[in-house]
């Protein structure tokens, strides 16, 4: 690309659309209507993205006797060679492999050899690229057939998790959070197309199908794609009708045992249809960098065009770049242009222009709150023959990051150390279907917690959710996967790894890698080839090679809780990935001799090793709690696993809200702070976990829900929201005292308070009178009072910080039961069919204190233009349905999600009632944006 070359006329482009660029470049975006080029403004781009997420039919499982197999593999066959794979490893250690899950008797054609070809465009060799075959499959299936009859389908609007509704089930192992996620579900959408779409391009773009996708266009069957985590784009062109009806059909396949955690079931994510013209920006087709900061900033852009036509053509690539605002809305002028280059492309292959353009005074990107997440948007135009064919948006951010193995972390000069958290994509109990405002309120609560970044567990999140920490500035370890080869349950990952690794890295490299957030590129989290020698460190580094080729910009890293600094895995990664072992895994006598993993402490046996890599907790503590839940004894010890009178009871299958125990391979947050404030060099942690999540309810697999988070399933706080805020947001005067002070049957017996402050001093008093004031020693995160004699009455800590009083605060006895409180997070919603408000419903007595143990069941009505989307309490042994109007308080709270109808605005009323108590309401308006 020539970069002198913007003051004079490029070839491609005539004069008007050359003068039109050249001054005018933002209306390119605004003009409809077409030109034959020549004189009058610059037509529009031909690109469009419509959102086709609302009516769709949707039915479980296949039609009755069909001839042909819809399998997309022989799941039997692939399974029992991983096992032999993993018998011959001598290390069985790793999930529990059978064969009866997924197991059929399947017939030897399956469906994969349709479905791999819509991966070619991310394998980098031509040679090993995948050829579709010859004629139809789905002749014979009644569902695919455009002219089935669809009408007593359900009527459904995505995203859409069908497993969210239940029932729950009792039977079996609790890991994937006792709901019907397995089976087969096929989902219809009929859409026109315009006549004038002849010509265009047309694709369809799946942001998150769960899992095992496979399309029909018209009865013509298209591709898919199985990882059910992934983004992908098939190409509808060649079955698509302009000017006509046109029948998009699309099964998934969502096996049992795939996974460790709740995956949740079906089309889950934003589905788009793109129109392009024949010569396009390739499907994330843009790559920004930017290689040199300082007063000005220097923004390397990559672009592929493709061309899907049948002439070789010329085209000119023009990139203006702007300012966004916080909302991500372009501002102002053009901050900055890149040249504008010619390009030729051969007919059906692709070219890539690649420009610099330079920002003066960049705004960089970086994290609250000593930084701000500014962005910039690269506005790429297309050119051929003096026509827009295409404009393609690039949002992206100015920053430098720098991974020192001895100072930690450096963004933009400033040493930021990592308080992350590690979660799952689950959305409560509004399931795996995605919202963003339900990720918002997420991500809010942790930044408001003091954490600044975000592992997303163990797969690539919804491409909102990027957004969102875009916006928000929080930093990202962006993760591939569970596993590769080696499994860990039956019909996880592992079953396509060989097939697909390549493209679903690629694929999620290159939809992710403008975001500024992205700071680290996870090839996998504790996988099984830790324990596999050279042949896991090829494999690594086979995968490293794949992201470097993608990515050189940002360094991988691999979540490790067995691989040793002596063995060869660590040595491939860039950046060192600790799950659990800084604190040591299972280091305490009652573990010795067990055949379970058992390390002492490891950052500084790493830190040798390594001296020339970051370290950084990949995983920390995974300490159990239930919110509002307090069990006695305490224990002295700050850090235990739990066990039946030690924070755990095994009758009501709860743990004690104390925040002092763990897994038996983690460690409180307590332990946690101090081994990583003894080693400095460590960047930080991602804690396991920042919200409770569906399934993997250890220690109590009954359960449905996790005990790991530091908010629950319904977003209130635990107790341990506070330990980390004291920590995290040491400038942020706070304190906060527990447990609750209602406890009628311990009168006289000894009820331990802890407070946690930003403050370094506090002093307790009960009832006015002083228990005495303590100072939080060295490498100690809390305060005790372990000897307090419980009498009913006022709570109140006053906590100091540098001798100067700091914060307080207070917690009295409650009375009965006597009304509902409810107060929304927002009390004025989008009238759109998407925007949430979450309602927090309190059960209170006389004084309006919240009666802090209370389960009256609650029966929620709503008037008005809205509709309860879902009710939960935050109890992990809770099987009510998500949908019920009907809940339990648990421990004195209830949510209620309530959401405006579309294009309806008005007043909602949601209304609480329960036996005995007063009537609760509130209003909710909802207005049209
Ligand atoms: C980790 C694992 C997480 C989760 C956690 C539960 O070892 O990486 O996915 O299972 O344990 O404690």
């Amino acid at each position: 690309m020539n970069q002198n070359s913007f003051f004079s006329r490029p070839t491609g482009i005539n004069d008007a659309g050359w003068k039109s660029f050249s001054s005018l470049a933002i209306a390119i975006l605004i003009f409809t209507g077409t030109s034959s080029g020549g004189t009058g403004p610059i037509p529009a781009s031909p690109r469009e993205r419509i959102s086709i997420n609302d009516n769709w039919r949707f039915a479980k499982g296949d039609p009755t006797n069909i001839s042909v197999s819809l399998l997309y593999d022989v799941r039997e066959q692939r399974q029992a060679r991983s096992l032999a794979a993993v018998e011959a490893d001598g290390n069985s250690s790793l999930g529990s492999m059978t064969n009866s899950a997924g197991a059929t008797n399947a017939p030897a054609s399956v469906i994969r050899q349709w479905i791999l070809p819509s991966g070619n465009r991310f394998i980098k060799d031509p040679a090993r690229k995948f050829v579709r075959p010859a004629g139809n499959l789905g002749d014979s299936v009644a569902y695919v057939q455009p002219d089935f009859d669809d009408s007593a389908w359900q009527q459904i609007n995505l995203p859409h998790d069908w497993a969210i509704a239940g029932p729950f089930t009792h039977s079996g192992g609790g890991g994937m959070g006792r709901l019907p996620t397995a089976g087969i579900g096929w989902y219809r959408k009929k859409f026109s197309l315009p006549a004038g779409d002849p010509g265009k391009k047309i694709f369809l773009d799946v942001d998150g199908a769960m899992a095992y996708s496979t399309v029909w266009l018209n009865g013509h069957i298209v591709g898919g794609w199985p990882y059910g985590y992934a983004s992908w784009e098939v190409d509808l062109t060649p079955y698509a009708k302009p000017g006509g009806d046109n029948e998009l059909v699309i099964r998934l396949d969502n096996p049992p045992n795939s996974s460790r955690w709740y995956p949740g079931a079906g089309i889950y994510r934003n589905v788009w249809l793109t129109k392009t013209a024949p010569v396009h920006v390739a499907h994330w087709g843009t790559y920004a960098t930017t290689p040199e900061v300082s007063s000005a900033a220097t923004v390397n852009l990559k672009v592929t065009v493709d061309n899907d036509s049948a002439q070789n053509v010329n085209v000119t690539v023009m990139t203006e770049i702007f300012c966004l605002d916080g909302d991500g809305r372009k501002t102002g002028a053009a901050v900055a242009n890149i040249a504008p280059a010619d390009l030729h492309v051969a007919a059906s292959t692709n070219a890539v222009a690649e420009g610099k353009a330079t920002v003066a005074n960049p705004k960089l990107w970086g994290p609250p709150p000593t930084q701000k997440p500014n962005r910039y948007v690269a506005v790429t135009t297309l050119l051929q023959g003096g026509n827009v064919v295409d404009s393609y948006e690039t949002p992206f951010g100015i920053r430098t990051i720098k991974f020192d193995p001895n100072e930690g972390f450096i963004i933009n000069g400033e040493h930021v150390p990592l308080h992350g958290a590690s979660d799952h994509h689950d959305l409560g109990a509004l399931g795996a279907a995605f919202n963003t405002r339900a990720a918002q309120r997420q991500l809010e609560m942790l930044q408001d917690m003091g954490c600044n970044a975000i592992r997303t567990s163990h797969n690539p999140p919804a491409p909102e959710l990027l957004e969102l920490a875009d916006r928000m500035g929080l930093l990202v370890i962006d993760e591939m996967s569970d596993c590769w080869q080696r499994s860990k349950t039956p019909n996880d990952f592992h079953l396509i790894f060989d097939d697909w690794h390549q493209q679903d890295m690629r694929a999620q490299i290159r939809r992710d890698r403008n975001s500024p957030s992205v700071t680290f590129w996870s090839i996998g989290n504790e996988v099984g080839e830790q324990y596999t020698d050279t042949n896991g460190a090829a494999l690594a580094k086979q995968l490293c090679d794949i992201v470097h080729d993608e990515d050189p910009t940002r360094p991988t890293i691999t979540a490790m809780n067995y691989a040793g600094p002596d063995m060869p895995l660590p040595a491939v990664v860039d950046v060192i990935g600790l799950n659990y072992r800084g604190e040591g895994i299972r280091d305490t006598p009652e573990f010795a001799g067990t055949d379970r993993i058992h390390t002492h402490p490891q950052y500084d046996a790493y830190h040798t090793k390594f001296p020339d890599k970051l370290i950084l907790s990949t995983e920390t503590a995974s300490a159990f709690s239930s919110r509002g839940i307090y069990l006695f004894p305490v224990s002295r010890e700050i850090s235990s696993p739990v066990r039946d009178g030690r924070g755990g009871d095994s009758k009501i299958h709860q743990v004690s809200a104390y925040e002092l125990y763990a897994v038996d391979f983690g460690s409180s947050a307590d332990k946690v702070f101090a081994s990583l404030e003894r080693h400095p060099f460590v960047a930080g942690e991602f804690v396991w976990c920042g919200w409770d999540y569906l399934g993997e309810p250890t220690p109590y697999d009954s359960s449905r829900s996790s005990y790991a988070g530091i908010i629950d399933l319904a977003g209130f706080k635990k107790d341990r929201f506070y330990l980390y805020q004291a920590h995290w947001r040491p400038d942020f005067p706070m304190a906060h005292i527990l447990p609750h002070w209602t406890w009628p049957e311990r009168v006289g017996q000894v009820t331990p308070v802890h407070v946690f402050t930003s403050g370094d001093e506090g002093e307790l008093f009960l009832n006015g009178k002083s228990l005495g004031r303590k100072k939080i020693g060295p490498y100690e995160y809390r305060l005790r009072w372990d000897d307090v004699v419980y009498q009913p009455g006022t709570l109140k800590v006053i906590t100091y910080k540098n001798g100067k009083p700091w914060a307080t605060d207070a917690m009295k006895t409650a009375g009965n039961p006597v009304g509902l409180k409810l107060e929304p997070d927002r009390s004025t919603i989008g009238a759109d069919g998407k925007d949430l408000s979450f309602v927090t419903v309190t059960v209170t007595d006389k004084n309006g204190l919240t009666v802090p143990r209370a389960d009256d069941r609650i029966h929620f009505d709503l008037k008005g233009p809205g509709e309860i989307v879902a009710t939960d309490n935050g109890d992990p042994t809770s099987f009510e349905s998500f949908q019920s109007p009907d809940r339990k308080a648990f421990n004195g709270l209830c949510l209620v999600i309530v959401r405006g109808k579309p294009g309806q605005p008005g007043k909602i009323e949601l209304v609480a009632k329960a036996d005995g108590l007063k009537v609760g309401t509130v209003s909710i308006k909802t207005t049209l944006k």
